[in-house]
């Protein structure tokens, strides 16, 4: 055994004495903590509204398992993901987010269409170590049902405690049940771990390149068994809730059949070899296995070019595949279930552009400090102008809808973001098909574009738009729009 191996067994013993649960932890010759693999997939716990109500409170705090040990990484009261929360158009959200960190954090719920005010889904509040904040978050009555996600949003600490553990998932529901033999959360994120179960902080290069976690985690498990028999049809929600890092989805000998993308049901039902999700993005698919075997859920390699750079070649683009999960099929081989029934799709609000925008992910040396900050001396901004709360980047009439073109004249790509008012993608410059759905995050290649038709037909408010390469939104890679 290495002496830093060693090192971290007697520094675990302690830890593991004291906290009185988890296992054992050892650790590989790299003072990495050694993961525990193959259990049984876990779904996160999960918290239903009733009654037109979901009152929680959520700690945010140190210290959760993951990977099966016990570790000094982030959860949301003692969890990482944090509980699911199910919900229903028309439903309150009661939340009381306490923060135990050592850092100011808050709550963004990812791609709902809420007020992005007061209370509510408001990216521009800090909540202070120390105390709590109560969250009133109301779903509109006619909220499409589908797959969201929440984390935190405080500027600056953002991609951070995402890597720390801070994710869950949010369910709208209600309505349509599909007829599934079961249903599993797949929320995927990625972390480092050293011997001691602590996070390890990523260097300026990594953040500049976007961290990628030497851990991929599902549900916080680390290559978990999913067991389905043959001829069962499984619903996977998949959220993608890594900092930075892009996931390109693929089943060994099987497609994927993806009914929806962030939150949104596909027009018809699209079978796919592989499913690209952007740091951000999420995909509902339909497993539907016929032969009995083991079979690997991979992330291979994405499709961001990054090596241009000549900084960190391959530093953003993930460079070998990994497993995330298996799925173990048993029974006798058979034909692929029927395609369950899935809901009319809504259609995306109609009516003529009323103003047209460009915005430019912009990067450009001169971080200063000879590449000892954030984004290795690299800044980020969008328009040339690194993020400014108080600066209003974009004012919107409300009732409009605004063809947006996202350029992006760097060698890394960017996945677009929008809060509270989700667009359709019309085209880009990777010749993507579209979808004729609303989604709320797009990869914008590098040296590409992305053209988007925004609806900005409710939700009056002030909110933001980023890079969801949360290390690029927390180095200034994020501006304001204020609609009303
Ligand atoms: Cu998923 Cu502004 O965030
Ligand atoms: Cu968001
Ligand atoms: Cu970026």
């Amino acid at each position: 055994m290495s002496r830093r191996a060693a090192l971290g067994l007697m520094g675990l013993g302690a830890a593991t004495v004291a906290a009185g649960t988890a296992g054992w932890i050892t650790t590989s010759d790299g003072g990495r903590l050694e993961p525990v693999t193959g259990q049984p997939l876990r779904d996160p716990s999960e918290m239903r509204s009733g009654g037109g109500r979901l009152a929680l409170e959520l700690t945010a705090g140190v210290g959760t398992v993951l990977a099966g040990r016990r570790t000094q990484a982030l959860g949301y009261t003692g969890s990482s993901p944090g509980p699911t929360l199910r919900v229903r158009p028309g439903d309150e959200i009661a939340l009381r987010l306490r923060n135990e960190l050592d850092q100011p954090t808050n709550l963004h719920t990812h791609g709902l269409r809420v007020s992005p005010e007061g209370n509510s889904d408001n990216p521009f509040l800090r909540i202070d170590p120390g105390t709590a904040f109560d969250y009133r978050i109301t779903i509109p009555s006619d909220h499409p049902t589908g797959t969201f996600w929440y984390h935190p949003h405080h500027h600056g600490t953002v991609a951070d405690q995402l890597y720390g553990g801070l994710a869950g998932a949010l369910i709208v529901e209600g309505g349509e049940e599909l007829a599934v033999s079961a249903e599993h959360t797949v929320l995927i994120t990625d972390t480092t771990l050293d011997a001691e179960g602590g996070v390890v902080t990523p260097d300026p290069m990594q953040r500049m390149a976007g961290r990628q976690g030497e851990l991929l985690l599902v549900n916080g498990q680390h290559q978990p068994a999913i067991d389905v028999a043959a001829g069962d049809v499984q619903r996977w929600r998949v959220i993608n809730a890594c900092s930075s890092r892009a996931l390109a989805l693929r089943l060994d000998d099987h497609v994927l059949t993806q009914i929806a993308l962030d939150g949104a049901y596909l027009p018809a039902p699209a079978a796919r070899d592989r499913v690209l999700l952007a740091p951000g993005n999420r995909a509902d698919v339909l497993v539907r296995p016929t032969r009995p075997g083991t079979y690997a859920l991979r992330a291979e390699p994405d499709d961001r070019g990054t090596t241009a750079m000549g900084m960190n070649p391959g530093g953003t683009a993930t460079t070998s595949t990994t497993t995330l999960a298996t799925l173990t099929v048993t029974g006798a081989e058979t034909a692929p279930a029927a395609l369950p029934a899935t809901p009319v799709p809504e259609s995306a609000p109609s009516g003529p552009i009323t103003g047209r925008r460009q915005i430019a992910f912009t990067m450009g040396m001169g971080g200063g400090m000879g590449g000892n900050g954030p984004g290795g001396g690299m800044t980020f901004a969008i328009d040339g102008r690194p993020y400014d709360p108080v600066r209003t980047d974009q004012y919107v009439a409300l009732g409009s809808i605004e063809e947006w073109t996202i350029t992006n004249p760097t060698p890394m790509a960017h996945p677009f973001h929008l809060h509270v008012w989700p667009f359709e993608v019309l085209a880009t410059s990777a010749a993507t098909p579209p979808t004729g759905t609303l989604q709320d995050v797009v990869l914008v290649p590098a040296q590409g574009w992305a053209r988007l038709r925004v609806p900005f037909t409710a939700q009056p408010g002030r909110s933001v738009y980023h890079c969801h390469v949360l290390d690029h939104e927390d180095a200034g890679m994020m501006a304001t729009i204020d609609a009303r």
